[in-house]
């Protein structure tokens, strides 16, 4: 019998609504996901060569590749193949030599063994099936001693600005399932014990998780967008009949509604900042 090959689920989504999703609002996310970059970068000064895992359309691996000039590279590997032909087409206009783009899945890619300095993430390894077998393969790929630096979402209850949408449409959408938290997907990292078991049974070390908390400022243009294209509340938008598809938009906008002061949205991302050491 066939083994069912790993990360299907997430193969799907990524290569088909959530990454058209992603590719489309890619000038808002950016700017939404901008104060996250930063963090990163501090995170790997000095190293060589860098991987971003879920690297997405790119922007921490540009970060990353900016800060280390012409002393390092920056390798960014997402499973979605529009996500990175965006990042390759974005690589060459702004002329980001040293970046390259890979379309794997980070839990099976055959590495080349032994070759980054240091791994990063922003909100990219909270997807896999089997995430002791990703953090190993990632792992694999590590030089002894490589940093690992990961930025992922703390709760669903202490982010109400990210969880807002399917707050307000679950009275109107009884039929969704309800998450569940160990799940891939967005909040899958929220337990930092889960996390810290996880990487240390794949063999990192000096596992640490501290909460990062961002201020974040949404313009009401970018706000539509979210609240209507991000997330899994637009993802069965699509599926509704018409009627019942404006009743749950009006609610989602109502939702958000609670965090817009002055004609813009501002929130508090909890997050974690995961550090680890490849090093046996
Ligand atoms: C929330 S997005 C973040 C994208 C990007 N890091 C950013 O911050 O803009 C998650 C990304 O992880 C990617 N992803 C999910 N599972 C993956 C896997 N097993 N291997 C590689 N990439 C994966 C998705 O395709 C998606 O681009």
């Amino acid at each position: 019998m066939t083994q069912p090959q790993a990360n299907q689920a997430q193969a799907e989504l990524w290569n088909n609504q959530a990454g058209q999703n992603w590719v489309e609002q890619n000038a808002m996310l950016d700017r939404l996901l901008a104060p996250f970059e930063q963090p990163l970068v501090e995170a790997v000064q000095g190293a060589r060569d860098v991987l971003d895992v879920g690297c997405g359309a790119g922007a921490t691996t540009f970060a990353v590749a900016r800060s280390l000039g012409g002393q390092g590279r920056c390798t960014g590997l997402d499973l979605s193949v529009p996500l990175v032909e965006l990042a390759r087409r974005r690589a060459v206009e702004m002329g980001a030599d040293n970046t390259d783009f890979v379309v794997a899945d980070a839990q099976l890619h055959a590495f080349q063994p032994a070759r980054f300095d240091a791994v990063i993430s922003r909100f990219g390894v909270m997807f896999f099936d089997d995430p002791v077998a990703a953090f190993a393969n990632l792992r694999r790929a590590a030089l002894d001693d490589a940093r690992l630096a990961m930025i992922a979402w703390r709760g669903m209850a202490a982010n109400p600005f990210m969880t807002a949408a399917e707050r307000a449409a679950a009275p109107l959408l009884p039929e969704a399932p309800p998450r569940d938290p160990n799940a891939p997907g967005q909040f899958a990292f929220a337990d930092p014990d889960r996390v810290a078991g996880i990487l240390s049974a794949a063999g990192w070390r000096d596992v640490d998780l501290a909460p990062l908390d961002l201020a974040c400022v949404v313009p009401a243009q970018d706000l539509e967008i979210y609240a209507t294209r991000m997330g899994p509340v637009s993802l069965v938008l699509p599926s509704l009949e018409p009627d019942r598809r404006h009743v749950v938009i009006a609610a989602v906008r109502r939702g958000f509604e609670p965090f817009v002061s002055d004609g813009v949205a501002r929130f508090t991302a909890a997050c974690w900042m995961i550090k680890a050491r490849n090093s046996d």
